[in-house]
Order: structure tokens, then sequence, then C-alpha cells
């Protein structure tokens, strides 16, 4: 038996946009994604957007029992700030503060601990309109949210996450064309970079100041990039690979300053974003109390093989090729490679490189399309990923027995939901939903879930 410690919490993480749904008179406000997909439909899949997802909002009392029955002692979700400040600033929809504070209440009564995330990719479209991230104002406005959220919130929250995935609306919404708004625009992107962070680091002072005991952390997509070998420009690669992807946001959040190298990098193309020196106190002097990690896959980098396009737009990867090692263990229904060892190289990163910080891996997961065809008596056999997890848990106990501070395991996610760009394509929930009837039935998986929190671990 694989035992965990005995404080060692057990559940999954969702977020608002990709769970709630809206409903007619929620008085939520557009987001970014509610606009996009108005504007362009074809670039979700199955033209499927963000209006519907999994209906959380109307049936969270069945999905909080829901939570119980899959051995549940943590919750991740996030608020939808545009449900809040329909504007993103200014009036508060009181009908979204009532919810939130009915949903949180509600988890708590069922001793389950609730973690909630203050922003999920999804800015509030009014101030998108005014140049989202680049605009320096949108620092001030979250901040004044994450001010209300703390003071009306805080009695129920055990742990607050000042962000998802920083990285990813930097490289989908500004380095590549993936996320709205489209940009390929290195100086944006390094703009928007710099004034997420700053409004995390801002989120970190406001949570203590109104009160010292609150815990707030960032949530981060972290692995090491692994070299395609030895050969000094692959390990040149990695090491730059790793700056852009996993310590733009880890050294500022839990050391307090930037990488130099990272710096030096973006000197050289030109590409610093405007900053006050007094900033820079503020990132130093608000570090996070604990990590959030997400891991899905490794990356794996080599030397680029060409010189970049004087003329193309600035990429990171100018310094890197993605690698595809061969023979690598895969995931055939999503195409994601499956390396669990990865686990436990992050958290040997975090013990030595990162003061051994408090940290839960707060993602992790197995995506899988076309999942009806594991149906059986009534509902989805998912041994795969059953396998999954203990693959990535084994990993991760070998971790804590050397020392790790890992505190916790969240699986992405407790009920199947809409995902930005694949829509439903791939499951990922411990509990399937049926899209046209809303009903929820929980995988073998689900019920596996529930014995592992029961017993603090598993037979491997
Ligand atoms: C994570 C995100 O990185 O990946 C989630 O935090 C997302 O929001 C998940 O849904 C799965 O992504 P996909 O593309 O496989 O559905």
């Amino acid at each position: 038996m694989l035992t965990f410690p005995k404080d060692f919490v057990w559940g999954s993480s969702t977020s608002g946009p990709q769970s709630e749904g809206r409903v007619a008179g929620d008085g939520k406000g557009e987001n970014l994604w509610d606009y996009w997909y108005s504007l362009e439909p074809d670039r979700f899949h199955g033209q499927i957007g963000p209006e519907t997802t999994s209906t959380f909002y109307l049936n969270y009392e069945k999905d909080i029992d829901l939570l119980l029955e899959t051995g549940h002692t943590i919750f991740r979700t996030s608020i939808q700030w545009s449900r809040l400040f329909p504007k993103g600033v200014g009036e508060v929809n009181q009908t979204a503060l009532a919810f939130y504070r009915k949903v949180f209440s509600l988890i708590k009564d069922k001793g389950i601990e609730l973690m909630v995330n203050l922003y999920h990719f999804d800015l509030p479209f009014e101030l998108q309109k005014i140049e989202g991230w680049e605009n320096r104002a949108i620092v001030d406005a979250y901040q004044a949210y994450a001010r209300f959220c703390f003071e009306n919130f805080g009695d129920l929250v055990d742990r607050w996450i000042t962000f998802n995935e920083p990285i990813v609306p930097v490289e989908c919404g500004y380095l590549y064309d993936y996320h709205y708004p489209n940009k390929l625009d290195a100086k944006a992107a390094a703009q928007v970079a710099y004034h997420t962070q700053l409004a995390s680091s801002l989120a970190v002072k406001e949570c203590h100041a109104v009160n010292s005991a609150y815990k707030i952390g960032i949530v981060l997509n972290l692995t090491p990039a692994y070299p395609r070998s030895q050969h000094p420009a692959d390990l040149k690669a990695a090491r730059i690979a790793e700056l852009f992807q996993a310590k733009s946001f880890l050294d500022p959040s839990v050391k307090g300053e930037y990488p130099q190298e990272l710096v030096a990098i973006l000197k050289e193309h030109d590409l610093l974003p405007t900053y006050r020196p007094e900033d820079l106190d503020v990132i130093r002097q608000h570090k996070v109390d604990f990590l959030g990690i997400n891991y899905y896959q490794p990356l794996r980098v080599a030397a680029p093989r060409y010189l970049p396009h004087p003329d193309a737009p600035f990429q990171p990867d100018f310094y890197y090729d993605h690698y595809v090692m061969p023979g690598r263990k895969i995931n055939p229904h999503r195409g994601w490679e499956i390396y669990e060892k990865g686990i436990y190289d992050i958290a040997q990163s975090i013990k030595e490189d990162y003061g051994n910080i408090e940290w839960l891996l707060t993602e992790n997961g197995m995506g899988v399309e076309g999942e009806e065809k594991f149906r059986e008596n009534g509902f989805i056999q998912d041994d795969y990923r059953i396998d999954f997890i203990k693959g990535h848990l084994k990993e991760l106990h070998r971790a804590i027995e050397e020392g790790s501070n890992c505190k916790g395991y969240l699986l992405w996610t407790f009920i199947d939901c809409w995902s930005w760009l694949n829509a439903y394509k791939n499951r990922y929930g411990l509990i399937e939903l049926n899209l046209e009837t809303q009903e929820r039935i929980i995988k073998k998986s689900g019920h596996w879930f529930k014995e592992l929190s029961q017993n603090g671990g598993f037979e491997p």
C-alpha cells in the first residue's frame, strides 16, 4: 500500500467559465470568450461555445453532493470576474455575490476544503475593449476585484489562487494564434505577462492586508524542459525554454524577482515591458504562501534547426524546437505524452531550487476523445484513467518520501467540462456528463477515487 500523509487532501479542479454556464437573468457580463465566440464560432470545436458548459450554475447542489460521492476532501473552482462585476469594475452583480456565497457555504458545510481561483483566462470583455492586460489600468481593476473577493468570501475560502496558468493567455493570445486577441506581438506579450505578475503580487498584498492568516498562491503549469541530448546546444535550448515557460512566473511569484537571463534576452530583443521601479518592490515583498502546480505532459526541446526569418515576429521558440522523443509513452485518446516521472522531477526542483515551498498538484488528468466507447453496463469503465492517476501518484509518493512539501492531489476534473477550444472533445471527468440530458453518471474512476481518498493511498 502506498500511503500518503494524514493531512494530504484529495479532490479536483474546475473553473467558473468551464462549469457554470449562463442563464437568462443571471446578470453575468460578457468575458472575452463570450465575445470571441460571437465573433468567430468556427474557431471553437464543433462550434460549441462557452454559454452552456456543465450547468453548475443550476445544478450546484446536486454537484456538491457528487463531490462527496467521489471522495473529495478539497475542491478548486474559480470566481468569474465578469459574473461578479459585469463590466469588470464598478457595479456589483448582487445575484452573483449571493450565488458564490451559497456555493462556497455549501462546500464548507460538507467539510470539503475550498480553493478559489480569481482568474482562469476570463477577462471581462469591457476590459479587453481597452487593450486588456496590455493596459496598466487592468492591474488596478483586478486589484480592486481581488480585494472585494477577499472581503466578501474570505470567511469561506481556505486557499486563494491569484491566477491559473498565467503563461497560457500570454502564449496563446499574444505569441501564437490560439486565443483571442490572436495578436502575435512579443512586445505586447511581455507587457501582458508583466502586468499579470504585478496583479498577482498585488493580490497577495491585498489578501494579507485583509487578513494576515489567509493563504494565497498561484497555479502554474510547470514542467522541466527536457533536452533531446546532453549536447551544449540542446542544454541551452532547454534552459531558455524553461525561462520562458516556467520561470517567467515561478521566480517572481516564489523568489520575488525575475531571472537575470530572461531579462537579458528580453532586453536584447527590445521586449522589456514598461514598468515603474516601485513595482519591483511590490513583487519582491509579496511572495505567494504556496504553489499550485498543473502537470499533464513534459516539455521536450532540442536546439533549433533553422535560423528565424529576420522579418518574422519574435517567438520564444526562436531558441528551441519542440522535440518528439521516439518511443515515448502516449495517451492515444488525446495525443499527449505520458511521463509520470515529470512529477518527481518537478517536486525535486521545487524542493531544491524554490525553498521546498508548500505546494499542491492542482491539475493532472487524462483527456479522452470518444470516451463513450468505453461504456459497459451503463457506465464508463475508465481503467486507463485509474492507471494514469496511479502512475503519477507513485512518483509523487516517492517525492514526498524524500521530503517534498506536497499537500494534495487535485485531478482535472470532477464532471466532464467544456474546454476553451476543444469543447467536450476530450473528457477528463470522474463523472460523465450527458450533453443532451445533463445527467451525471459516476465513472469507474470516480468510485475508485473515493476509495483512494478514504484509504489515503492505494495498492500499487
Ligand atoms: C488545463 C487548463 O491546462 O488544461 C484547463 O487549466 C483545460 O482549463 C485543461 O480545460 C484541458 O485542456 P484540453 O484542451 O485538453 O481540453
